[in-house]
């Protein structure tokens, strides 16, 4: 059964980084056999240029029925103008609402050899291996708010956070299920000290553990879980938090590693997924085949795990990422007096000779 992956290169340097990573996948098929097969779309400010929507339908309908999306980035200057309904960015909340993309995966695995790049201590940083799952589109982000009311003769604003069972639930399995591969623990974050929603969060969360007598459930307030991050992030194995408290510890974690080039993310979907790297298009590297391409190779291996259920093909992307950092190449922005200096091509050959 042949396995069909839409790509999205995107804008800026997402035509580099998910070409690179496309030719990793293609000799990873070479070795296991997936039978994979591409087809290639438009997003963001190119697609904008060519049809003059940042996601035209015939990607929308090309992601539905793929299995898996490989999705570079959008955005870039020469769109500042664009009206907000039509800018690049519009691309990805457009695609999570049209895949139901539901949770977002974001691991932070620190490899020994990029201990140093951390802004926190390496016996802090090393051992590093968490993943945040986040809910995606539910909660304050997607709950009715108000710009602009009097009340009380001032004028105020609102946004309404809420959360059904159901979302809770989902989420929750999907956490839980991912711990299960892991090292299985789980630690909810809330803040159910303070708000109804985390409450319901909670014993939701609660209830479900009983289905999991092999994972470990702990719970966290947020601010508690932030502060966590930066003293002992070793403690974490999987982070399961609603989408406001997700979007601000993701970014927290993603800086433990120290470099935003390297990190993947997963969105995960009813019916297909969309792997992703966290960085945005980079236009100020744009073009000059520099890019760090790891993040996108390791997104790729995420496609392989979470779209695929290819788990050793995944995993012999990971070990490639760390053979050839571990071997000293180096992309411009981690390079360092005593490695090897490699542009994105060279980068990801020395990725694929270790496969
Ligand atoms: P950015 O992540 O594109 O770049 C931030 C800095 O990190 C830049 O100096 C860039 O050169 C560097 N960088 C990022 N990825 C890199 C890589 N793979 N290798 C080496 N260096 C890398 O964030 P920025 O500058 O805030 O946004 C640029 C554009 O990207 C904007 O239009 C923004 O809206 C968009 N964006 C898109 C995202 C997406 O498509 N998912 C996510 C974040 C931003
Ligand atoms: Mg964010």
């Amino acid at each position: 059964m042949a396995k069909k992956i839409v790509v999205i290169p995107g804008d800026g340097i997402g035509g580099e980084i998910t070409s690179s990573a496309v030719d990793v996948l293609k000799k990873i098929d070479e070795k296991f056999h997936i039978g994979l097969s591409y087809e290639y779309h438009d997003a963001g400010g190119t697609a904008y240029d060519k049809f003059g929507t940042p996601l035209p339908q015939t990607t929308i309908d090309a992601a539905k029925a793929s299995d898996g999306v490989l999705f570079g980035a959008v955005g870039g200057n020469q769109w500042d103008q664009v009206e907000p309904e039509l800018r690049p960015e519009k691309a990805i909340l457009g695609l999570r609402k049209h895949l139901g993309l539901y949770a977002n995966l974001r691991p932070v695995k620190v490899a020994d050899t990029l201990v140093e790049y951390s802004p926190l201590k390496p016996e802090v940083v090393r051992g590093v291996d968490l993943v945040i799952v986040r809910e995606l589109i539910g909660g304050i982000y997607f709950g009715d708010r108000c710009e602009s009311e009097m009340h009380d003769g001032h004028e105020r604003a609102w946004d309404l956070e809420n959360y059904s069972i159901p979302e809770v639930v989902r989420i929750a399995k999907l956490a839980f299920e991912t711990a299960k591969l892991r090292r299985g623990k789980v630690t909810s974050v809330d803040k159910s000290n303070v708000l109804a929603t985390s409450r319901l969060w909670r014993r939701t969360v609660t209830r479900m553990a009983a289905d999991y007598p092999e994972v470990e459930l702990d719970h966290l307030y947020v601010d508690n879980c932030a502060m966590q991050l930066a003293l002992r992030p070793t403690q974490f194995d999987v982070i399961l938090t609603g989408n406001l408290f997700g979007d601000i510890l993701s970014d927290e974690a993603a800086v433990l590693g120290g470099s935003i080039g390297m990190m993947p993310s997963a969105s995960i979907g009813e019916c297909t997924s969309l792997f992703e790297p966290i960085h945005g298009s980079a236009p100020d590297i744009a073009g000059m085949g520099i890019a760090n391409p790891i993040g996108t190779i390791l997104s790729a291996a995420m496609l392989l795990r979470y779209a695929l259920k290819e788990e050793a093909a995944a995993q012999a992307v990971e070990k490639a990422c760390d053979q050839a950092l571990a071997d000293g190449y180096r992309t411009p922005d981690l390079w360092k007096d005593g490695f090897t200096k490699v542009s994105t091509t060279k980068m990801t050959q020395a990725v694929i000779g270790r496969i």
